[in-house]
């Protein structure tokens, strides 16, 4: 990019993608070749130009200058939409949000300024920030709600659960999106997630896999306790429960967590000293109409989460 140019509001369409986005570079500065901040703000009502990811008379070129992001490195999630943009960020210097849930998809805090406050997101954990900086992200995703009409427009972008699942209930209306797979990460699981007591030894790998789930308010999304990988939800949109029972019925209830937009809660999974996991009977319950997201960790070794030595 030629010094003392100043980009603004270049608007790029990613392939298979319904949403665009505009990047800003601010305050290039001429004596310097250091990172600037990126600014990612999803634009609505863009219209799609297949063939044409650039649109806005800006030549492709100008986006893989050093002060740009490197667009490799950014990913629009396939389950993005009108009402919530979902968008992957890793390695990136400087990432300005302006209003959005950032959750942290590494095994290392991100850490983010407001002015002169610092502050951070644990690893797998998630915060709802305004104007601020995340600084030296290893793997964010910037979710942002876009709109709220019609939000239940999003069952016949989805899939209803009772298609992939036979014994499902036929009247409950849960949906969820396509899963994206992120990528594989390795880390102590019993430590990241500050289960001290579970007695696990080291790092251990997993698939790291993400979809969106929409039911609409007061919807009982199923108990059960059957699971081939650790999970944990972030809310998104709406406020929702995640509930623990005794016994595969819901007057057994023995815990109810709350869980507001921008929250990711604590896990529910049990890690045992034989290199197995368990989950007790739980279910997630929407108080409103609600979107979250699943983080999925599937063990590369089959249903342990410990390699053995
Ligand atoms: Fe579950």
């Amino acid at each position: 990019m030629p010094s003392g140019y100043q980009a603004t509001q270049i608007y790029h369409q990613l392939p298979s993608t319904k949403l665009s986005y505009s990047v800003s570079v601010e305050h290039l500065d001429s004596e310097s070749l250091l990172p600037q901040p990126i600014t990612l703000v999803p634009k609505r009502g863009m219209p799609h130009c297949p063939g044409h990811p650039m649109v806005g008379g800006v030549p492709p070129s100008l986006l893989k200058g050093p002060n740009m992001a490197d667009n490799n490195k950014t990913r629009i999630l396939s389950f993005s939409s009108p009402w919530l943009s979902t968008v992957l960020v890793a390695s990136a210097p400087n990432v300005a949000i302006d209003n959005a849930i950032v959750m942290n998809l590494s095994t290392r805090p991100a850490n983010y300024e407001a002015g002169l406050y610092r502050g951070s997101i644990a690893p797998f954990h998630s915060k709802s920030l305004r104007e601020c900086m995340v600084i030296g992200a290893e793997q964010v995703l910037i979710c942002e709600t876009q709109q709220r009409e019609n939000l239940g427009g999003l069952l016949r972008e989805w899939t209803w659960y009772g298609e992939k699942d036979s014994n499902f209930d036929r009247r409950t209306p849960l949906y969820v999106s396509p899963q994206e797979e992120i990528g594989e990460v390795e880390f102590n699981p019993g430590e990241v997630f500050g289960l001290a007591h579970s007695g696990t030894k080291g790092l251990q790998r997993f698939h790291l896999k993400l979809n969106l789930w929409y039911a609409p308010a007061f919807t009982d999304c199923g108990i059960h306790c059957e699971h081939t990988f650790l999970e944990v939800h972030t809310q998104l949109i709406g406020t929702g429960r995640m509930q623990k029972f005794r016994e595969n019925s819901s007057n057994t209830l023995f815990e109810d967590l709350i869980v507001p937009a921008g929250s990711t809660h604590p896990p529910f999974f049990n890690l045992k000293s034989d290199g197995t996991f368990d989950y007790p009977w739980h279910r997630y319950f929407s108080d409103s109409d609600c979107v979250w997201m699943a983080i999925e960790f599937h063990p590369t070794q089959g249903e342990r989460y410990e390699v053995q030595s």
